[in-house]
């Protein structure tokens, strides 16, 4: 039975999961599976992004015949020559008589190396710039070399404007019914697996990454489908920024992975007690156990933290089998721009310490701190003050340099701190968009949660359409209202809902931040965009917690509080001599006429609570 998922009206998702594979490439565990995606446009012509892996041909096979239903398939575009991506191309050749293959000219080089069929007939050859039209799409062909393959390209939908990034962009794990990143919490839950896959499948061809990420600034990108993992189509910065550091080798975050190579614990002990000094020292600290935790996960870290510290005992006279081995991972995917420090141990000779120093030397902007700690056997009592040396010119690195890695400090670029000082219990427009439907409420809880990193938290009303616009993306604005704010902005945006009307239009504001949302440019004095990371469920409300990711002060003017709205701007009730009895919505004066007044009321209009209520 087929099993596709949409992307847009006329592009669908016709790759397949593999859960059983042990070793993706015959060296990358994936314990929690890969996805070979795969992408069916059915246009004026039809056109399939890429096969599939031989191990899902069964179900890619289905989806493709499903898709199609009685259309023939015109056109299958290799991007990538990897067979977890063309195992299938001589079953579509057989199947679907008339196709054409487009690809470039090293692509059918290759094609003729991995398989028999007659490609010089049936292939559209295609170079940099080159563009296919298929009736309301234009596809363009953009060369990407070395990320992966020399062969690779990627392709750029101009109508649409989705670029299909071939290996770029992928992700290791199987996709779990969701096929789009929004739909998952991606940083906590596949973070780590998106560096993997970029440290070990093209970490070590970071200048050709960037000069793919130059080309592709030039286009307008709301969409990336890659070959693996999840499509985005919301807060592209996000992993763009992330490629961009990568890519370039700098460092993500200011802190010392640790790994080492213990036989018989000692070494291990060592790496340990300095782990809990530089603790002490307030840096943060991951450690691996070379022997236990597979080597791609190491290097991803090692692309991950600023700072790297080896521990290894002697073995053969040279460095411990595994760890040899990851040292020679790291240099073979490039890892550069690092301050490195080494422990070596050995009980009668120890050589490992400066052969580690000898192959990192090797690679480029690498301090490697002077002092190799050497231990014969096990660390004793008087060594402890070498270990404290190594914490102390490690933390030293880390007192010369910027408090935050490069990754820190792109995203404290567009934060202005002075914003947060705006903050009160006052009153503000919380703004989200999902797809193309912008929408904003007004709330009265916005707080500072803390300062490094950066959060702030939000309540808001599950009866707001914008409440679940922000469950569903994860972004929001919140616009710190001032005092100048008329009336009718709390009218616009907090009395009635925006699930069939647009309030933007309305008010014809039309700023939006970097992360495309929304937000109200006057009568304000900040703005705070956040990316959510926890949400805490109170019954009437959701309370977010959220990083903020740009920050902007807009004006002098004093914020607004709840008293200067009441006194200033809320109009006084205009109670007729008939309704003598009933209670008034402190927040829009909204009146509700009898008695009692429901505990659990809530006002139709701004949709606060009867506390929110006050006798007429
Ligand atoms: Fe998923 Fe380079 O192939």
């Amino acid at each position: 039975m087929h099993c596709v998922k949409k992307v847009t009206e006329d592009i669908t998702w016709v790759g397949a999961n593999d859960r059983r594979l042990a070793m993706f490439e015959g060296v990358y565990s994936v314990p929690d599976g890969v996805s070979y995606n795969a992408y069916l446009l059915l246009d004026e012509k039809t056109v399939l992004f890429d096969t599939v892996d031989k191990a899902v041909r069964h179900r890619y096979l289905e989806n493709i015949a499903a898709t199609l239903g009685d259309r023939k398939l015109d056109y299958l575009i290799v991007q990538h020559m990897e067979p977890d991506h063309t195992a299938e191309i001589s079953s579509l050749v057989c199947l679907y008589p008339g196709m054409k293959i487009v690809c470039n000219a090293k692509t059918i080089a290759m094609m003729k190396q991995f398989y028999d069929f007659d490609i010089d007939s049936i292939a559209h050859i295609v170079t940099e710039g080159d563009t296919l039209d298929t009736g309301n799409h234009t596809l363009h062909f953009i060369m990407a070399p070395m990320v992966h393959w020399p062969e690779v390209m990627v392709t750029y939908d101009s109508a649409k404007k989705t670029l299909f990034s071939a290996d770029a962009f992928g992700c290791f794990g199987a996709l779990n019914g969701a096929l789009f990143a929004d739909e998952v919490d991606f940083d906590k839950d596949y973070l780590d697996e998106l560096r993997r896959y970029y440290a070990n499948i093209v970490g070590k061809y970071g200048t050709q990454v960037q000069s793919l990420l130059t080309k592709v600034s030039a286009l307008e990108i709301e969409m990336i489908c890659p070959l693996h993992g999840f499509v985005w189509r919301k807060d592209l910065s996000h992993v763009i920024s992330k490629y961009a550091l990568w890519s370039k080798y700098e460092p993500e975050e200011n802190g010392v992975m640790i790994a080492y190579a213990s036989v018989y614990g000692n070494t291990e002990n060592t790496a340990e007690i300095l782990a809990g000094k530089l603790r002490d020292d307030g840096i943060k600290t991951q450690m691996f156990d070379v022997s236990v935790t597979p080597a791609s996960e190491i290097v991803s870290a090692a692309f991950r933290w600023s700072h790297l510290v080896f521990a290894s005992t002697t073995y053969n006279a040279g460095i411990f089998v595994n760890m040899e081995a990851l040292i020679s991972d790291l240099t073979a995917h490039n890892i550069q721009n690092r301050t490195v420090a080494v422990i070596e141990n050995g009980s009668w000779a120890p050589t490992s310490g400066g052969l580690i120093r000898e192959q990192l030397g090797k690679c480029e902007n690498m301090t490697i701190l002077d002092n190799t700690l050497t231990i014969t056997s096990a660390l004793k009592t008087p060594q402890l003050p070498e270990v404290d040396a190594m914490a102390k010119s490690i933390a030293a690195t880390f007192a010369n340099a910027s408090e935050q890695s490069p990754g820190e400090q792109t995203a404290a670029k567009n934060i202005d701190n002075a914003a947060m000082f705006k903050l009160s219990y006052g009153l503000f427009v919380l703004t989200a968009k999902d797809g193309d439907k912008d929408n904003g409420c007004i709330i009265n809880t916005t707080l500072q949660v803390t300062s490094s990193p950066l959060r702030i938290s939000i309540a808001v009303n599950k009866a707001n359409f914008t409440h679940d616009m922000i469950v569903k993306t994860g972004v929001f604005n919140v616009s710190v209202l001032s005092e100048s704010a008329p009336f009718s902005i709390f009218q616009q945006f907090g009395f009635h809902t925006g699930k069939d009307t647009d309030k933007f239009l309305e008010c014809g504001y039309s700023d939006r931040a970097n992360n495309g949302v929304r937000y109200v440019p006057i009568h304000t004095n900040a703005m705070i965009s956040a990316n959510v990371i926890d949400s805490y469920d109170y019954g009437s409300h959701t309370i977010f917690v959220a990083d903020v990711t740009q920050a902007s002060v807009l004006s002098k003017e004093p914020s607004v509080t709840y008293q200067y709205y009441f006194d200033h701007i809320k109009p006084k009730p205009q109670v007729s001599a008939a309704a003598k009895k009933g209670y008034v919505c402190k927040i829009c004066g909204y009146v509700y006429e009898g008695e009692p007044l429901p505990e659990d009321f809530i006002c139709p209009l701004c949709k606060h609570g009867a506390e929110d209520f006050e006798p007429l």
